[in-house]
């Protein structure tokens, strides 16, 4: 299986709709909502009325990736807003296992992210729990940046642990993900595929998305 998820952090919000659409018409299967403070990362982007617009738009799972500080004070308002993955960062979040399991009493999927330095033994304890863990291949709060190398082993090694510990969750990255890395991502074990710039920066939006879909189906 091989997901692609459109991040709408690189769309232009003048047009979401449109935006979106021409993801879907390029085979995208998510739309991946990037949610930044100012705090946990250097940048501030959107909150639940850009989830909750998007939500609108779409009748495509909405991938809501939460890098903020506090984010068990915003879970139901993005859950209202029609999330159906939220993901936490493991390095902002002390309860997690209390988080996870709110993320799901409100009907959503519960994922974590954890930064590209941070070690993967951090989600050992809450493997079992969660739907999705999202490994990310940039240090967040930018769209446009270089694929971190390294994440290929971070990578196998969530496959490896997920077999280990027989748990479920989907393995998901984010950032620089491009036709030149997208191949070996998959080949390393990756599910779910995000996508910003590669997409909406790129001259056709329908056939990126499906240059994207087709380098992994
Ligand atoms: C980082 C963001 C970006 C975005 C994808 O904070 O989460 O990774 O989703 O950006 P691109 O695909 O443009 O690297
Ligand atoms: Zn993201």
């Amino acid at each position: 299986m091989a997901i692609i998820a459109p991040s709408i952090l690189s769309a232009d919000f003048s047009n979401l709709s449109q935006q979106i659409r021409l993801t879907e018409m390029g085979g995208a299967d998510w739309i991946h909502c990037d949610v930044m403070d100012g705090h946990f990362v250097p940048n501030i982007t959107i909150g639940p009325i850009i989830v909750k617009a998007a939500r609108k738009c779409t009748k495509l799972p909405v991938d809501v990736h939460l890098m903020i500080e506090k984010p068990d004070n915003f879970l139901e308002a993005f859950a209202e807003a029609g999330a159906n993955y939220i993901t936490v960062h493991v390095e902002e979040v002390v309860h997690l296992n209390r988080t996870i399991s709110r993320i799901k009493e409100l009907g959503c999927k519960a994922g974590v992210v954890v930064n590209p330095a941070t070690p993967l033994d951090r989600i050992v304890d809450i493997a079992e729990y969660i739907d999705l863990l999202l490994i990310m291949t940039v240090n967040p709060g930018f769209g446009g940046q270089k694929f971190i190398p390294n994440s290929i082993r971070r990578i196998e090694e969530a496959v490896k642990l997920r077999t280990k510990l027989k748990a479920n969750y989907l393995i998901e990255i984010d950032g620089g993900v491009n036709k030149e890395t997208i191949v070996a991502s998959k080949k390393a074990g990756v599910d779910v595929f995000v996508a910003g710039s590669a997409i909406f920066d790129a001259d056709n939006i329908t056939a990126a998305t499906a240059e994207l879909k087709n380098l992994v189906k």
